[in-house]
């Protein structure tokens, strides 16, 4: 047998979600943080119109696209990068920056796919203590080891879509070392740009660099399409270690269609904030503990692990699909992504019904 780096022998696949409905049952999949909302009608011309050249590389350069970003978030074009989802931009960063002698830390509850990417490079994965579902910065800074070389933090958070304010993650940003980098994923960013707290002036730190990408308030997770601003020796070691043409011509114009239609996205936000809010309501009416959440999606807290499984297995046999948070050290949680407004009355309604059951 071919014998892999022992170090990815180790580990565990990385589990996505389990979408596999009863016979005769409608799926409804309100587990993977996709967008409500279909993306502006503007993405469907443009992914048309890049059908009509597959025979060609896309632009290496993603000129188009990252003029366009820049423009809008007023950053230097330079400074950014485009990945194929911003799950391929966290990969490169794991690759060019950590080896098996550094450490890269997280909240306890952290997006699972940094530990992924951070494994997979041999390096250590350390997690600190989250206050009330949140990161604390307090433990993160507290958590910082000699050989500790990147934290991510996630912000708004996933799964548990609580925040940290701006001013929390510049404390954080101050207080660290300067010699550890800060990644500050922004995948649910622009459900809270309405706060007005933009992260991407750290990134002239030289220490701290921003995510997001269009899969979600854009609509575009099936497309791949991440990005970020990086301070200029990170983007130019990036590039060493990124796929050239990682990102498809298809995606490069229907990133572009869609962020030319900042209405149409902004409207996704209301809309699914709405959707959110009124669900939240619900559930903590029928007893659950549900944080606050700045995302398309709410975390459903029960009163134990056995109960959280009995529910997620009731809504299964229905064809209606959360998300279980073993993964991220929440085993008596499920994570609820917003659907239409049908799909979230039923998942409520499912949701009210086992819990009834459960107290009878
Ligand atoms: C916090 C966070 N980061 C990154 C990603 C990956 O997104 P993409 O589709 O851009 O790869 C997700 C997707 O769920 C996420 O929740």
């Amino acid at each position: 047998m071919i014998a892999p780096h022992p170090h990815v022998a180790a580990m565990a696949p990385y589990a996505l979600a389990d979408l596999s409905a009863p016979e005769g049952k409608r799926p409804i999949s309100l587990s993977q943080n996709e967008s409500a909302r279909p993306p502006s009608p503007k993405v469907a011309q443009a992914i048309c119109k890049a059908a009509e050249n597959p025979h060609l590389y896309p632009d290496p350069d993603w000129s188009e696209l990252r003029y366009a970003l820049a423009d809008l978030h007023g950053q230097n074009p330079d400074q950014i990068l485009c990945g194929n989802g911003s799950l391929d931009l966290i990969g490169c960063l794991a690759r060019a920056y950590l080896s098996a002698d550094d450490a890269a830390l997280a909240p306890e509850h952290a997006y699972p796919f940094f530990k992924t990417a951070t494994l997979t490079t041999g390096a250590r994965f350390d997690t600190a203590k989250e206050t009330n579902l949140c990161a604390d910065i307090d433990a993160l800074l507290a958590a910082v080891q000699p050989d500790t070389k990147i934290v991510f933090l996630a912000n708004p958070g996933n799964p548990t879509g609580t925040r940290l304010s701006g001013a929390e993650v510049r404390r954080l940003r101050d207080a660290l070392p300067e010699t550890v980098l800060l990644v500050v994923d922004e995948a649910y960013g622009e459900f809270a740009d309405h706060l007005n707290e933009p992260m991407f002036d750290l990134v002239s730190r030289g220490d701290t660099l921003v995510l997001r990408t269009f899969s979600k308030a854009y609509g575009l997770a099936g497309m791949r399409v991440g990005w970020g601003y990086f301070p200029q020796d990170i983007a130019a070691q990036m590039r060493k270690v990124m796929n050239p043409n990682n990102v498809a011509l298809a995606g490069q114009m229907a990133g572009l269609a869609a962020l030319k239609d900042q209405a149409y996205m902004r409207a996704t936000c209301e809309e699914t904030a709405k959707l959110r809010d009124h669900f939240i309501k619900r559930m903590r009416t029928a007893g659950l503990h549900v944080p606050e959440s700045y995302t398309n999606f709410a975390l459903l807290q029960f009163a134990s692990e056995e109960a959280a499984r009995r529910v997620d297995q009731a809504l299964r046999q229905e064809g209606v699909f959360l998300r279980a948070q073993g993964g991220a050290g929440l085993p008596n949680c499920l994570r609820a992504t917003v659907g239409v407004a049908d799909d979230m009355d039923l998942a409520a309604e499912l949701i009210e019904a086992a819990l009834q059951e459960e107290a009878s």
